[in-house]
């Protein structure tokens, strides 16, 4: 099948490259000349494990090409994805205008059939202006449909999660839109929920606020735990054995991040009010979220007492391991907040750093680990890159002015680092 995706980001180029590895044959259309010119020349935009290999594998083959042109992508393919990017405005609402920008081009260059379909997150009834949009703005009056397509990928894991989904949701209305993204998505042999255009629009609002949901019940409960003398690690496994609760998102830390989480409870909660239904619980998950930064600094605060002057590593800075993306990160709410208290921060992170660089000033950027813990009074980890839980920890202590530990992400066992010599904080965990 002949598919362009408009919009070459996270999600459009892992799409793009999954779909060419499927057998099709696949334009990418991104309006970053930069962008299209890196990837023409062979190089990753983007950091995202598997992805440099897969593009460069299917460029190869012929499957899979890149313009800045919609018009090229329109008149070649038969189906069209729109991924651009659907920010939050200063409201929180969803800034639809790109998601516009595109429709109406589309529609200005479509001669015969052609089904658009929307892969950004976007609010529901979106699948409805795109038909106006596609109506008002053709010309040649070319016949189309409209479909719903919401992508759950997650970075760091993105083309493992396009490739064996737990399920591919597709909202139609129409047998043809049907028909085309069922032999679209077949080679996949997953599960896929075909549903009407509104109501995939909300699965993908609602899926992404009861994961944030998730997260932020287990911090609080981790608030409590640390209170109460238990540990949260151990809760979440006792609840997470309950097929009804699961295991995943119960993992209690500094909070979530990233361009999906903290956006799309902004956007749901706008889109509910629009509606007339006040979804304050939402508003809740995102106190929490936000009070679990503060919590990081304080526990540095209680460890070090006066910040000013202090020095404090912080590692790992993208909002979560194997990826590049530092939006809504975390890490730098958290740092922030040292630099307000007047503290030096020292940092490193194994593919952030280049795009750490263009948001952090005032830290000091360093070549690896232990380069950060040397000379710090204290260590905060603010991401869970697994394969740095085996960092020399015995040597890391001795580096450090003071072998302070702060463990934002529970990865380390607190008896293990104690006996190492640290003072060890962890997230919800009981000091005994
Ligand atoms: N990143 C994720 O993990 C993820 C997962 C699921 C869904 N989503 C959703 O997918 C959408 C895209 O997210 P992303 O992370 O890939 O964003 P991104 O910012 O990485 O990519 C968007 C791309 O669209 C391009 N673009 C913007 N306007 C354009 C236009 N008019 N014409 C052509 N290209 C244009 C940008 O240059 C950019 O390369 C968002 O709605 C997001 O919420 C993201």
């Amino acid at each position: 099948m002949k598919v362009g995706i408009i919009g070459s980001g996270y999600v459009g180029l892992v799409t793009g490259a999954c779909f060419a590895e499927m057998g099709n044959d696949v334009i990418c259309v991104d309006n970053d000349e930069a962008k299209i010119d890196m990837l023409k020349r062979g190089e990753m935009p983007i950091y995202e494990p598997g992805l440099g290999d897969l593009v460069a594998r299917n460029t190869a083959d012929g499957r899979l090409a890149f313009t800045t042109s919609i018009e090229e992508a329109v008149d070649a393919c038969m189906v069209l994805f729109i991924a651009v990017g659907t920010p939050s405005k200063d409201d929180g609402e969803a800034d639809l205008s790109a998601v516009e920008a595109v429709s109406r081009k589309i529609a200005e260059c479509m001669k015969e059939y052609r089904l658009v379909v929307e892969k950004s997150t976007v609010p529901v009834q979106t699948g409805a202006w795109i038909r106006r949009t596609l109506e008002r703005y053709n010309p040649d009056g070319a016949e189309f449909d409209v479909a719903s397509n919401p992508e759950f990928l997650r970075e760091g894991s993105a083309i493992g999660d396009f490739m064996h989904p737990d399920r591919v949701v597709i909202g139609v209305e129409s047998e043809q839109a049907r028909t085309i993204l069922l032999d679209l998505y077949a080679p996949l042999e997953c599960l896929i929920v075909v549903t009407d255009i509104e109501s995939a629009e909300m699965i993908k609002h609602a899926s992404n606020s009861f994961l944030a949901m998730k997260i932020s019940f287990v911090n609080a409960v981790a608030n409590i735990c640390e209170r109460a003398g238990a540990d949260v690690t151990q809760v979440a496994a006792g609840m997470g054995y309950d097929h009804r609760i699961g295991k995943e998102f119960l993992r209690a830390g500094v909070g979530f991040g990233g361009i999906c989480f903290p956006k799309d409870l902004q956007a749901f909660r706008k889109i509910a009010e629009s509606f007339g239904y006040d979804f304050g619980l939402l508003k809740e998950v995102e106190k929490i979220n936000e009070e679990m930064k503060r919590l990081a600094v304080e526990k540095v605060r209680e460890a070090l007492w006066v910040l000013k002057g202090k020095t404090v590593g912080v590692l790992w800075l993208s909002f979560k391991p194997n990826t590049d993306d530092m939006r809504r990160a975390p890490a730098v709410d958290i740092i922030n907040y040292l630099l307000e208290e007047e503290a030096t921060v020292r940092v490193y992170d194994p593919v952030a750093m280049d795009r750490a660089k263009t948001i952090l000033s005032d830290v000091t950027f360093c070549k690896d680990p232990y380069e950060v813990c040397a000379g710090s009074d204290a260590l905060l980890i603010v991401t869970e890159w697994e394969e740095f839980a085996n960092l020399d920890y015995a040597h890391v202590a001795k580096l450090m002015l003071t072998p302070i530990l702060i463990d934002g992400r529970n990865m380390l066992d607190p008896d293990n680092m104690r006996e190492l010599g640290f003072v060890y904080r962890g997230i919800g965990r009981a000091t005994r």
